[in-house]
């Protein structure tokens, strides 16, 4: 039985390295050509060839020092270092394509939402309706930093700035201009009608904000929204929000209960339970036969450093693993009080073997990818819809090979599973995903500042 078709998303990084750390050296990688529209162009292209949904930008703001307290291994190895913006960069690849979408991932403490606003419907106009918003609230303290706050607000005020700053940029996009606001009018050379254009005279607890909207309304006003976060706090406003979310899930069986979650979130929020896309994470190294899949799968990992490796784990675990010798074995650890709690005590909980030392855990962790025939992978795949995730960021281990591999070996699989689309749908991003839009629903609390400003029950 044939079953319903899955989202894929190309994950990327406008830089020269995304998660597997090295692979930039490797001999058929492209990703020195980051600052290159002739690779960028290619790489889309590849993905419309296949029918990717879209290129998810991930983004950050500061180098990464949790390793050793010092961006120094992560600078040395190009560990998401140097980065260039990815809004500055997607106009160009929705020129170069027709269909493909393209997600932007801001935090929402980079810039005030009067300006994003603008920079999101611009996109919008430019990609006809093909632009998303990843919205993230980041965990960087350099970005903090770096963005004149002294440091990283806490996690539950990057949260009310999150609402506020949603409140914001949702007034502009959906309650600023009316529908027949903009007349164009060549006869009586009037652009629009100054009485369907209203500020949004917003006063909260981070912005005051008057507007109008600088631009005119875009093929989906408010841009399709994406979300990356798990916490109980992100969960709840993935609920009143994300049309997806991304989360960090490492199998099927993990992602499930948060699935349910933030299903019901929705609900709680007045909205659709499937009105939430769940996006989880796919590694996969590909062969004609699972021997060669996993010796490809070897090699790569032997090319990436074990100390990069640590470095990137380090970030992600939240956990310093400097202080650690890689050849310790893990068994010293567990011995520590460290080595029993928190996410140090997990990852060794999860070990798959009691024997291995510090290094190789962390290895073994980082590469934890599908690796097989693309019927295998398909398998895997089919695993993660089974648990209720709706779509995959595919990630790289080399670009642009692991998504020609994706496309030429595991998509044709998939579509015969009915898994993968393999034409796109008509009109915007949000249409081609939920096949209605091109704007919100009416229950998303974006619509409800429309009924809110006009008073017409629109
Ligand atoms: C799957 C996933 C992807 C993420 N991608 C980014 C990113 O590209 N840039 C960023 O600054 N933060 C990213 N984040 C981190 C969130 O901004 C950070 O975790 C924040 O605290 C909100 O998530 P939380 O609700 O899990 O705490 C990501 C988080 C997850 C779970």
């Amino acid at each position: 039985m044939s079953r319903p078709r899955m989202i894929f998303n190309a994950f990327n990084i406008f830089s020269a390295s995304h998660h597997d750390q090295g692979m930039w050296a490797w001999p058929t990688s492209r990703q020195l050509e980051y600052n290159s529209f002739d690779y960028w162009v290619d790489v889309a292209r590849l993905l419309e060839r296949g029918h990717f949904d879209t290129l998810f930008f991930a983004d950050v703001l500061a180098p990464y020092e949790t390793f050793s307290n010092s961006r120094e291994l992560a600078v040395r190895s190009g560990m998401q270092f140097p980065i260039n913006d990815p809004g500055e960069l997607i106009p160009a690849l929705a020129y170069a394509t027709s269909d493909l979408g393209f997600v932007l991932t801001q935090n929402i403490l980079q810039e005030p939402p009067y300006t994003f606003a603008r920079k999101m419907s611009t996109l919008d106009h430019l990609t006809r309706g093909r632009i998303a918003w990843n919205i993230v609230t980041t965990f960087l303290p350099g970005a903090g930093r770096n963005l004149g706050l002294g440091g990283l607000p806490e996690h539950e005020d990057r949260y009310a700035r999150a609402d506020d700053f949603t409140d914001v940029v949702y007034k502009l996009w959906e309650a600023s201009w009316e529908d027949d606001a903009v007349l164009r009018d060549r006869v009586t050379k009037q652009y629009s009608d100054p009485a369907k254009i209203h500020q949004i005279d917003h006063v909260g607890p981070f912005y005051d904000v008057t507007g109008p909207h600088l631009c005119e309304p875009s093929p989906q006003r408010t841009p399709f929204l994406v979300q990356a976060g798990v916490s109980p706090r992100g969960r709840a406003f993935a609920g009143r929000n994300a049309e997806a979310l991304f989360i960090n899930s490492l199998d099927p069986a993990s992602a499930a209960p948060v699935v349910a979650d933030v299903r019901r979130a929705a609900e709680q929020a007045g909205r659709r339970r499937d009105n939430v896309k769940l996006l989880a994470i796919l590694g996969f190294v590909v062969g004609s036969t699972e021997e060669e899949a996993r010796r490809l799968h070897e090699e790569i990992t032997d090319f990436q450093s074990i100390e990069a490796n640590l470095a990137k784990q380090s970030v992600f675990l939240g956990h310093d693993f400097s202080q650690y010798d890689p050849v310790e074995p893990i068994s010293e650890i567990a011995r520590r009080p460290e080595g029993r709690q928190g996410i140090l005590g997990e990852l060794i909980a999860m070990s798959p073997r009691t024997d291995i030392t510090v290094g190789e855990l962390v290895r073994w962790y980082g590469n934890l990818r599908v690796v097989g025939t693309p019927e295998q992978i398909a398998d895997q795949i089919e695993a993660w819809q089974d648990a209720g995730v709706d779509g995959l960021n595919v990630q790289y281990v080399t670009s642009p090979g692991t998504f020609e591999d994706f496309v030429d070996q595991v998509a044709p699989v998939l579509r015969s599973r009915g898994l993968m689309q393999d034409r796109y749908g008509e009109g915007t991003l949000r249409e081609k995903i939920f096949g209605q839009g091109p704007f919100l629903p009416d229950e998303h609390r974006a619509r409800g500042f429309r009924r809110a400003a006009w008073g017409d029950g629109s």
